[in-house]
């Protein structure tokens, strides 16, 4: 592991743990992501011993501006330096209850501590001691699973699940992350645990949810969730989008994979988060208006506007919160069908500005969620809607451009050409904002206050008049 830890946090890691002779070794996240390189700002280091003892000898030894909270409880403390978390407790031994997620605890070797960690990629350490620093300690072959990219607990899987429920979440979420595989033992023991996850707060449950959502392929994790059973425990709704219903050999798509292609479609384009969720909503109320009419075959009117109001109970109920973003993610899911609805008609500016004016600064995204939600697999179809899709764009473009140019004023105004003339004569201030209006609509000059003024002067001398500062300097002489 020689050269990779050559920063100051690592080096004054090393000398405290010489200094002190506590043993301290790198574990967890940052080893991991130090071997796949990736970027990372936490910091995780076990010692032999009190991990109070050693933060406050490190923070000393730092010598610079440092922020040092102590867990007393829990025996660990954690340093704020720039922009790191370097996290320090000491190693432990730990077992669990079956109904509680507290430990209990009991002082332990380096081994102890990576037997109760998650995951083999996640229990790899580098010794910080001076007898065999940057050495790596890999008792599970966490080293082969980073290179295979496999996800797999370090011990039986029921015990690391059953240990801690949450974890099943984050085994989903880091395949997701990493676009690793989780391997099948570990895969069947969460579907076999997954009723576990009820003992977990929804908060947390949703923190991972989102890390999942806010993954580059998101539909990997959602794929996981729904095999394994877990998305059914806290998001039946969702479930309930799978599966397709045949009536006359006429069937509908199965909208839970269809959701999830939007949902890649849409995380192609955007990092918003709160854009992915109305993704994930935006045909939620499907199964609940799905009708089959003879001669039509299926249909679901109104899942827009039943699905928006469904928003705000299953943000109360999945944690997520109650602002401004449920009511964007409300509007993008009332929303979604309009652009692509405007295309079935002639699309009139007055329509184009109504839709403009409802989806206000969410209009583009609007239209990323609609052009993601065009998954048909008849690709004739699909470069009718799409193309359809670009008129709108269009249209929405020029209808803007427009308005802007009808409220548009110049950034001279009568009043600046009053106050720097001192004249009163109406024709003559005409003129001149005409002047001024007609250069910047040419392109003459900037759309820019200091441009104009000085377009304004330059002309207004041009027309013979007198600027108020040179009429003072005639006065004063
Ligand atoms: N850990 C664990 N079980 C958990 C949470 C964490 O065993 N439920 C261990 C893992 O060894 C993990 C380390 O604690 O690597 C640090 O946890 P955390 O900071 O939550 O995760 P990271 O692995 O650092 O990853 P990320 O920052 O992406 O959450």
């Amino acid at each position: 592991m020689s050269g990779v830890l050559s920063n100051k946090i690592i080096n004054k890691l090393k000398y405290t743990s010489q200094n002190t002779g506590q043993q301290a070794w790198l574990i967890g996240g940052y080893v991991r992501d130090l071997l796949l390189k990736r970027d990372c700002k936490d910091i995780d280091v076990v010692v032999l011993g009190s991990g109070i003892d050693f933060a406050k000898q490190f923070a000393e030894n730092l010598n610079d501006k440092v922020l040092v909270t102590y867990f007393k409880n829990f025996g660990t403390a954690q340093v704020k330096y720039r922009d790191f978390e370097i996290e320090f407790v000491g190693a432990r031994k730990e077992s669990y209850q079956r109904d509680s997620r507290k430990p209990i605890v009991e002082d332990g070797t380096l081994e102890d501590d990576q037997k109760r960690r998650d995951f083999t990629i996640n229990a790899l350490s580098i010794s910080l001691n001076a007898k065999d620093a940057e050495t790596l300690y890999d008792p599970f072959n966490g080293l082969d699973d980073l290179k295979n990219k496999i996800i797999r607990t370090p011990l039986d899987p029921d015990k690391t699940f059953s240990d801690d429920p949450l974890r099943m979440m984050r085994a989903i979420r880091f395949a997701t992350q990493l676009g690793f595989e989780i391997e099948e033992k570990t895969l069947k023991s969460i579907a076999d645990n997954k009723q576990r996850l009820e003992i977990i707060s929804g908060e947390r449950i949703i923190a991972e949810l989102n890390k999942i959502i806010l993954s580059n392929e998101p539909s990997i994790g959602f794929r996981y969730l729904f095999d394994t059973g877990l998305l059914n425990i806290f998001f039946p709704e969702m479930v309930a989008l799978q599966g397709v219903e045949w009536i006359g050999g006429k069937g509908h798509k199965d909208n839970f994979y269809h959701t999830l292609e939007v949902l890649d479609n849409v995380a192609k384009h955007s990092d918003n988060l709160w854009l992915r969720w109305a993704a994930i909503l935006h045909d939620i109320a499907k199964p609940a208006t799905k009708k089959f009419f003879e001669g039509e075959g299926w249909t679901f009117h109104g899942h827009e506007d039943k699905g928006a109001k469904m928003v705000r109970p299953l943000f109360r109920r999945l944690r997520l919160p109650l602002n401004d973003k449920m009511k964007y993610v409300e509007k993008l899911v009332f929303l979604h069908l309009r652009p692509i609805a405007l295309t079935k008609e002639t699309v009139t500016d007055s329509a184009v500005r109504r839709l403009m004016v409802e989806a206000g600064d969410a209009i583009d995204d609007l239209l990323i969620l609609c052009q993601s939600d065009i998954t048909s697999k008849n690709e004739a179809k699909k470069k009718k809607y799409l193309a359809n899709l670009e008129i709108v764009k269009q249209k929405i473009a020029d209808v803007g451009e427009k308005d802007r140019l009808r409220n548009w004023q110049p950034p001279i105004t009568g009043k600046d050409i009053i106050q720097n003339f001192k004249i009163t004569d109406p024709k003559q201030i005409g003129t001149l904002k005409n002047k001024i209006r007609e250069a910047i609509l040419e392109g003459g000059i900037a759309d820019d206050r200091n441009q104009a003024f000085e377009y304004m002067i330059k002309e207004g001398k041009a027309m013979g008049l007198k600027t108020v500062s040179s009429l003072e300097t005639t006065q004063n002489k």
